[in-house]
Order: structure tokens, then sequence, then C-alpha cells
């Protein structure tokens, strides 16, 4: 499993109290598992690496049929050998999802070679973190970002809502950040915008798909140390490991709650929402320090 040095580390007492606080998780029952995917056709984008590479393997020693989309094709090649060699079945489908025509012809691939599609797990992304000082000639930061996180989930669900709407069957999973139920935070704008534009995109379409029994779990992932996150100055930060995010995700597969997030998230979004100029008080004092 590809997880930074970091995740490797052993814990120390005060991280696995905390984690255990700030971010529990929940690993459905390998029988709760296989009921809900044995036989179903996941599509799983962001599949080569991290979280989404955890995910497809779980669900694949599940019993699901499960089709991995990034845009490694070789990643995509030896994790879908690794499944056919471990007993499960995986295919490759690389594409990058911020080519519109990439992603149209993805949609109608999948569903002319399996027929429908019964679970999107919509976790591929990108993650930028910098100063708006040094933004003001990187405008591709943000329509990257845009693109990845917001424009190519879309389009691709475009092309496969309507035959889960008329199957009535379907349930999408996105892979969203804790970031979007807190308040907008400094450096954070072009991930931040984009992350949010989908996670409402998402939540606006539920009620209309309701109806056709094609449901939602919008994940609000807290910090995983992965490659995305490497970068960035997390390392000392509680964090959960990709295998903790991924019981995460099969979690949502299984149960298909609405969302999921840590406890506390949505009461300091309700916080921050009453108390939204003193935030943003709090907010500049602590950037300008
Ligand atoms: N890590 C965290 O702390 C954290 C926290 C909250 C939420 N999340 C969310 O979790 C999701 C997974 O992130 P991760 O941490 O597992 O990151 P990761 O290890 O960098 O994986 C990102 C995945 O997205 C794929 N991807 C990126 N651009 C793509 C494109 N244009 N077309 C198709 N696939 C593309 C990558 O594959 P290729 O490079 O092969 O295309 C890779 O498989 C993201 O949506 C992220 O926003 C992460």
């Amino acid at each position: 499993m590809d997880e930074t040095p970091v995740a490797h580390r052993r814990r120390s007492l005060a991280e696995r109290v905390a984690i255990r606080l700030l971010y529990p998780t929940f690993r459905p029952t390998a029988e709760s598992l296989r009921e809900a995917v044995a036989g179903k056709v996941v599509l799983v984008t962001g599949a080569s690496h991290g979280i989404g590479k955890a995910s497809a393997r779980k669900l694949a020693a599940a019993g699901a049929v499960v089709l991995l989309v990034a845009r490694s094709r070789a990643e995509l090649e030896r994790l879908a050998a690794d499944i056919t060699a471990a007993g499960g079945v995986a295919h490759a489908h690389p594409a990058d999802l911020t080519d519109p025509d990439a992603v149209d012809r993805l949609g109608r691939t999948v569903l002319s070679e399996y027929g429908h599609i019964d679970v999107v797990i919509s976790n591929a992304g990108k993650s930028i973190r910098r100063p708006i000082a040094e933004s003001y000639d990187r405008f591709h930061d943000f329509t990257r970002t845009i693109d990845i996180n917001y424009l190519g989930p879309v389009r691709l669900l475009l092309t496969l809502l309507p035959d889960m709407r008329a199957r009535g069957h379907g349930h999408i999973v996105n892979v969203s950040t804790w970031g979007v139920l807190m308040p907008p935070s400094p450096r954070w704008s072009a991930y931040g915008a984009s992350k949010a534009a989908f996670d409402v995109w998402l939540r606006s379409v539920a009620p209309e798909i309701a109806g056709d029994d094609v449901t939602t779990t919008s994940v609000y992932m807290p910090l995983v140390h992965t490659r995305m996150s490497a970068p960035t100055d997390f390392g000392r930060m509680p964090a959960l490991t990709v295998d903790e995010a991924s019981d995460l995700v099969t979690h949502a597969v299984t149960a298909k709650p609405r969302d999921i997030a840590p406890w506390w998230a949505v009461r300091v979004q309700a916080w921050s929402a009453v108390h939204r100029d003193q935030v943003q008080r709090f907010m500049e004092r602590r950037f300008r320090r």
C-alpha cells in the first residue's frame, strides 16, 4: 500500500488518542462490505495512488468489479494485475479527467463494456496550498484545480447519471475534505473553492435523483498522509493513514450515509456561520502572525 514514510512512523500515544478522539473511523465488517458490493460494478477515480488505490483494493477484495481510473496507465495496470492475482476483478481505464473528450469517452466505454455502473467513487483530485501573493501569475492553479476537482467529476457523472436513474439504482461517493465545512482558510483558495464547488453541486443534485434511488455520500475527509499532503508542512499533525481513510470510503459504500465527517466539523461549521465576522478577524490575525 503506498503511504508516505510519515504514515509508517509509529504513532505516539498522544497521536493515537488525538486520532481516536478527533477522527474516529469506521471499518465495515467483511460480510457487510461483501453484501454491499459483491458483483457490483464500482468505478473509482484516482485509483492509481493514495486513498483511491487503497479503496479499490478493499472493494475488489470484497467481490466488486472495480474500474480503475486515473492518468497513470502503468500504475493502474499494475494494480489491476495485483487484484486479479489475489482473485479479484479489476480493469484499468486510464483517462485524464480534465480532458472533456476523454471523460465522455470513458463514460461511453464503461457503459458499453460493463452495461451499467452501480457505484462511483469520485476521489481523483489535486490540492494546491499557495498564498495569493504568489498566485498573481498562476491563473493555471485555479483552472487545474477546478478542472480536476469540479468540472471533471461533474462531466463524468453527467455521462453516468442517466443510466443510473433509468435503472433506479446507484450510489455516488464524493471524497471531499473537512476544509469544505470549515471557514475558508488562507492559502487554500484554489483547492477550497474547487472542492466546495463539487460538494455544492452534488448536494444540489442529490434531492433530484433520490426519487430514482440514486444516493450520494459526501465524505469530508480529514488530513491523510498521502503524496498529496506530503508537500505541505503537516508532517506532525495527526492524520489518517490511507488504510484508515479507505475504511471511510468502504463505510460510505456499505452504509450509504448522506455525510461522513469528523463529529466536531458540523458543529464548528454552524458556530462559524453564526460568528462569521469574529472568525474572519481571527483568520486575519493568525495569517499576519
Ligand atoms: N490527503 C489528504 O490529506 C486529503 C484530505 C482531504 C481530502 N482529500 C481528497 O482525497 C482525494 C484523494 O487524494 P489523495 O490524498 O489520495 O491524493 P493522491 O495520492 O495524490 O491521489 C490523487 C489521485 O487522483 C488522480 N488524479 C489526479 N489528477 C487526475 C486527472 N487529471 N485525471 C485523472 N486522475 C487524476 C491521481 O492519479 P494520476 O496522477 O495517475 O492521474 C491519483 O490517483 C482527493 O480528492 C483529495 O482532495 C485528501
